[in-house]
């Protein structure tokens, strides 16, 4: 598998769908044509480790959104989640964000532990904002 990350363009959206259905479930799921309007709205980018996962995240101003990430189960557990985070905050970065923020169910504990680990710090909650009856935890990392 490559280390490299790919910058995500529109040619990749029906790739994106194809990992995010593998990774969210059918609840959640975004198809080809959510990913090619996001990738064309100013301020978004998406990385993609090849053959594993993708990252999408929106800049405006000083502020950047991690907006999904996701890795194919079959290519878990091997950091690239954790690759995919640490360039989306170096663009972000670059792009002039000071802040990075994303959201993550109290349910899933392996997104928790990974932002966790990554310098992520909570800032807010949203009382049962997923489908499941979830909460959902904001958290911040000034990057
Ligand atoms: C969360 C997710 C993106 C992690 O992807 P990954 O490539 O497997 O993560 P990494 O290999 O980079 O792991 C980095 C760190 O995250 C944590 N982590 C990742 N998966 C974990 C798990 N299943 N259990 C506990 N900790 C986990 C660990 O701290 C890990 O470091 P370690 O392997 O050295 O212990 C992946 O499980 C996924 O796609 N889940 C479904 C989609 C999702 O929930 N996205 C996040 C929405 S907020």
């Amino acid at each position: 598998m490559s280390s490299v990350l790919l910058r995500a363009t529109t040619a990749h959206a029906a790739w994106l769908e194809q990992i995010h259905a593998l990774a969210f479930s059918a609840d959640d799921a975004w198809d080809a044509e959510v990913f090619a309007t996001q990738l064309d709205l100013p301020g978004m980018f998406g990385l993609i480790a090849e053959d594993q996962g993708f990252v999408l995240t929106r800049v405006a101003a000083d502020e950047a959104e991690i907006l999904t990430i996701c890795v194919a189960p079959a290519a878990r557990r091997q950091g690239a989640a954790r690759k995919l985070l640490a360039g989306a905050e170096k663009i972000a970065s670059a792009w002039g964000a000071t802040s990075m923020f994303l959201e993550v169910s109290t349910y899933n504990y392996a997104a928790f532990d990974l932002y966790k680990n990554a310098g992520y710090e909570r800032v807010g909650l949203r009382k049962r904002y997923y489908s499941d009856g979830s909460d959902g935890v904001i958290l911040r990392k000034i990057i």
